[in-house]
């Protein structure tokens, strides 16, 4: 596996494997890699001959310095754990390498983010577009790989490749859980024993919303259920739950036929902050 940290050698490696005609499959991450991860670069190494994996916390997508600064960052177990997935070259740049400049351009991604992360998170999409965009210009992959258990970043990365007509195609792939249901996520490690051992209240809570709207039971109820049994944990501060349409992202008063319902949570647990979905396909 490579290990490329400047612009200049991700463009010059991922150009080329495509002079040489190689499938390029990108793999965006932040690190503290885990099995939702490296299920991104498996995929991708069963569709592409080149898979690169990318590692950077991008300041520009935190909206909390506190958050950003703690984020977990362990590069030599990340770098392990890559190789044996089937990753051929891991881009690590600097902060500075990233951005030389600030960046001066926002994006604004309309009613898509103007619901959960995006309204409670003000500028987190902005900066995601940002060093998304980045790094198809410099890998210019063939196919980009992302996980669903961030529903609404997946929305805004298709709308963002439509309207900027990057040349790629956009593969999604499920969300990971640990055997108790919790979503697998860098920041786990961060819960301490009691805030882990309460984490899978919010899988469970999605779980019955989910029984709930395949039984037709109106969304508001839906959502106040949800509410007041993640309010019932003193470990848990809910921040949001949305009964959503599954495409436009866009809360839901009354159930459309034949149209797709995610259900998202977001939720802080001793300090760290947690998001989770699950879609009804009705
Ligand atoms: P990060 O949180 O590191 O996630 C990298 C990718 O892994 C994202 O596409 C995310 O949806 C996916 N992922 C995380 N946990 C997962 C799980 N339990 N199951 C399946 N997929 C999972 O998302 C980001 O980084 C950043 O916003 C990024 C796209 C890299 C831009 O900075």
């Amino acid at each position: 596996m490579q290990i490329l940290t400047t612009a200049a050698e991700l463009q010059a490696y991922t150009e080329q494997a495509r002079q040489a005609g190689q499938r390029i499959g990108l793999v965006p991450t932040m690190g503290a890699l885990h099995a939702g991860h490296l299920q991104l670069v498996q995929a991708a190494r069963a569709e592409c001959n080149e898979v690169v994996a990318t590692i950077f916390v991008n300041p520009t997508q935190f909206n909390n310095a506190e958050d950003f600064r703690l984020y977990p960052r362990v590069p030599e177990a990340d770098a392990a754990l890559l190789a044996p997935a089937g990753c051929t070259a891991l881009f690590v740049p600097s902060v500075e390498e990233m951005y030389p400049r600030p960046p001066v351009l926002r994006f604004d991604f309309g009613d898509l983010e103007r619901v959960m992360e995006g309204a409670h998170r003000p500028g987190h999409f902005n900066g995601v577009a940002t060093v998304v965009s980045k790094l198809f210009h410099l890998a210019r992959p063939h196919r980009a790989y992302f996980g669903q258990k961030d529903w609404q970043q997946v929305a805004v990365i298709r709308q963002l490749v439509a309207d900027l007509s990057f040349d790629l195609e956009i593969v999604a792939c499920p969300t990971i859980r640990e055997a108790d249901g919790l979503a697998m996520s860098s920041r786990n490690r961060r819960l301490d024993p009691a805030a882990r051992a309460a984490a899978p209240l919010l899988h469970q809570v999605l779980a019955a919303a989910a029984a709930q709207v395949r039984q037709g039971v109106p969304p508001a109820q839906v959502r106040a259920a949800a509410e007041a049994t993640l309010a019932h944990e003193p470990l848990v501060t809910p921040e949001y739950v949305e009964v959503a349409d599954a495409q436009t992202l866009q809360p839901l008063e009354n159930y459309a036929p034949g149209r797709a319902v995610v259900l998202c949570l977001a939720a802080h647990l001793g300090g760290v902050r947690l998001i989770d979905n699950v879609v009804v396909v009705r």
